[in-house]
């Protein structure tokens, strides 16, 4: 087993009407009675959360902001960080999914920097948030993980750039997890959000076989269960106990938890995230297009813990089975309503695996996964052959 630090101070919420609490938790926070409450395009109106949340919060005066995409966009987020300038604001309340988060954890560390914030996104030397505002969060969508780490994702479609920021400032203070708000949420989202954790936890999962036994089982215990509820929670979001797994799973995923002691891989994360900024395609989605593409590429390697991943959660043996899982993997995002061909979201035969050759060459990535295996060359050959 490796060694390993763990540290989440996140404190979490689980199920029906944690609202009553928003005060008692806020209150720890901030001495004003000012706060922001930040959201995405305009779901939780619709839903009526927004109006439940603020029924909740009378001994604050509420500040607004709204507008925050799917992806979230610097500009956008430039606008959030001179409102919580202006109005003096010193806790944020996120209220969406893993956009909404992570934009209000990096406008959480931009609010109080001097400088350009986008240098520290690509990491310019010296440049890094040395303070965050305090944060909360109403998770409405289970699928990042992001309201129980620390860690965000930002883009900039003027540079057409996705880029990760994070550290042990951006943990939220507390996160609220309400089962019952996934059955507004659409199929497609709710989709996402299966193969978002799945993902999530076979990064930290299909790597080499390991002496850390726990977690083995812990992760196979996530993907199981994700496989288990996915048709259900498709069909019926509003189903409690479905619902209430695949927010826990998602939780689960990226809470931390599964990378203690293990080695992780994140290269079809570092890929996909590339397809995102370039074409606009949903994260999750673009997990699944890379995912099992990344693993024929990568099969000599990783063809031990394949094994063990047919037999402990597809129940396959046999000479074939670390081929088997990787179809069976497929197959899974595809029974999820989920095009796992790249050609299905762009025809960019030549400029896809070309521009993430280039960029991952100019930002120095010459060796990721985790045996630090893959190079440029293997991120071009693995996108060439999604098509
Ligand atoms: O914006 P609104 O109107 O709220 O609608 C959203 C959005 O259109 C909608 N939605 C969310 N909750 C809903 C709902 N619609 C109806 N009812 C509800 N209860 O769903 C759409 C997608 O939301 P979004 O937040 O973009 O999805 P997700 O949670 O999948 O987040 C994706 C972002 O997270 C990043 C991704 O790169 C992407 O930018 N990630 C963050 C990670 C982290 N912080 O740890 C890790 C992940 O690997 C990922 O990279
Ligand atoms: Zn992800």
């Amino acid at each position: 087993m490796l060694n390993f630090e763990s540290f989440n101070p996140t404190k979490v919420l689980f199920g029906k009407e944690q609202y009553s609490k928003l005060t008692r938790e806020i209150k720890q926070f901030t001495a004003k009675n000012k706060i922001l409450i930040a959201y995405g395009g305009g779901s939780i109106i619709r839903s009526g959360l927004l109006d439940k949340v603020k029924s909740e919060l009378n001994d604050f005066e509420i500040v607004e902001f709204g507008g925050i995409e799917a992806n979230p966009e610097y500009d956008t987020l430039m606008k959030a960080v001179e409102l919580c300038r202006k109005e003096q604001i010193d806790f944020i309340l996120a209220v969406g999914g893993g956009s909404v988060i992570d934009g209000i954890k990096f406008v959480a560390g931009a609010v109080n920097y001097n400088g350009e914030p986008w240098d520290v996104l690509i990491r310019k030397d010296g440049c890094v948030f040395r303070s965050a505002v305090a944060f909360g969060t109403i998770l409405t969508l289970p699928a990042t993980g992001s309201e129980s780490n620390s860690g965000a994702v930002i883009s900039n479609s003027r540079l057409q750039e996705k880029r990760t920021m994070g550290g042990p400032l951006f943990f939220p203070k507390f996160s609220i997890l309400d089962p019952t708000l996934l059955s507004t949420v659409p199929p497609r989202q709710v989709a996402n959000g299966i193969a978002d954790a799945y993902m999530h936890t076979l990064e930290q999962y299909l790597t080499v076989p390991t002496t850390n036994y726990l977690q083995e089982y812990e992760a196979e215990a996530v993907l199981k269960t994700l496989i288990k509820i996915a048709p259900g929670v498709i069909k019926d979001p509003s189903d409690y106990d479905l619902a209430a797994n695949l927010y826990y799973c998602a939780n689960h995923a990226l809470n931390g938890n599964l990378k203690n002691g293990v080695p992780t891989d994140w290269s079809t994360h570092m890929i996909g995230h590339e397809l995102t900024a370039l074409y606009g395609i949903d994260h999750a989605r673009t997990l699944a297009i890379i995912c099992p593409r990344l693993y024929e590429h990568t099969f000599d390697r990783k063809k031990e813990k394949l094994e063990r991943y047919a037999k402990e959660v597809w129940n396959i043996t046999g000479g074939n089975a670390a081929r088997e899982a990787i179809e069976k993997t497929e197959s899974f995002f595809q029974s999820l309503g989920i095009e796992t061909r790249l050609s299905a979201y762009t025809q960019d035969y030549e400029k896809a695996p070309q521009i993430v050759k280039d960029r991952f060459i100019e930002r120095n990535w010459n060796y990721l996964g985790e045996n630090q295996l893959i190079t440029p060359e293997d991120a071009y050959e693995i996108v060439r052959s999604c098509f």
